[in-house]
């Protein structure tokens, strides 16, 4: 059995529509029910803790109806975020996933429930365009697209090991952007990558917009 974090307390500042992203609706669904709606569907998942702002608390508690659904607060950051929405999960492996992300393909979540059993493990997508460090508007060093990989979500974790990293990142003090970064380096453990369906974008800009609209 498996838990999935659905995360939606973030305020969407880069897109700017004067509310929350994820309550943007497209051929009238919001963002987050897409990506709720697909896991509540597959009964692997018995378990779906959404993060949400105490501010959109009682709009996204109105668009679901399941015993299957808990509510956790947001935090400050993304990893305060996941840090309270851990605090609810009972089920052995945890899936942790943007809200933001809406497009999601069967067949990553197939390879990514079979592979937690033995590892921790996160979507990501190649680097298609060159790479390269730069300094107030002057490219410095060139980096082999080679060596680099883009993180997405969901990333998957064993739930016990997930909570114990989290933990220590609190106490240590330390800040990440990622979930696989917290366990890798918190725990000091591997996470394994799978190439995931390049769809599934996170809703940041007015571009992403765009292409949201066209393949929702
Ligand atoms: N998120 C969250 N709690 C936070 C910050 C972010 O639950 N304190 C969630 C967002 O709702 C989103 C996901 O984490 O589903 C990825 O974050 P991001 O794309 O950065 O969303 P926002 O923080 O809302 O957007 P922005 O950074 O532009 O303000
Ligand atoms: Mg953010």
């Amino acid at each position: 059995m498996y838990s999935v974090i659905i995360l939606a307390a973030g305020k969407g500042t880069r897109l700017n529509l004067g509310y929350n992203k994820v309550l943007y609706q497209i051929k009238n669904k919001t963002i987050l029910e897409y990506s709720v709606d697909f896991f509540l569907q597959d009964q692997d998942f018995t378990e779906i803790v959404i993060v949400v702002n105490k501010h959109d608390e009682i709009q996204i508690k109105e668009l679901f109806n399941s015993k299957n659904i808990k509510i956790a607060y947001g935090g400050i950051t993304r990893q305060d975020s996941v840090y309270n929405g851990l605090s609810l999960v009972t089920n052995k492996y945890v899936l942790i996933h943007d809200g933001a992300r809406p497009f999601i393909d069967y067949k990553d979540i197939a390879r990514i429930k079979e592979t937690v059993k033995t590892e921790a493990c996160v979507l990501v997508q190649k680097v298609k365009e060159s790479l390269a460090k730069q300094s107030f508007n002057k490219l410095k060093t060139y980096l082999n697209r080679e060596n680099y990989i883009l993180l997405k979500t969901p990333q998957a974790f064993f739930t016990e090991k997930i909570k114990k990293a989290y933990e220590l990142a609190l106490k240590n003090d330390n800040m990440y952007t990622d979930d696989a970064s917290v366990y890798m380096h918190e725990l000091n453990e591997e996470v394994t990558t799978i190439e995931g369906n390049e769809f599934n974008i996170k809703l940041t800009t007015e571009f992403d917009l765009k292409i949201l609209e066209e393949i929702l």
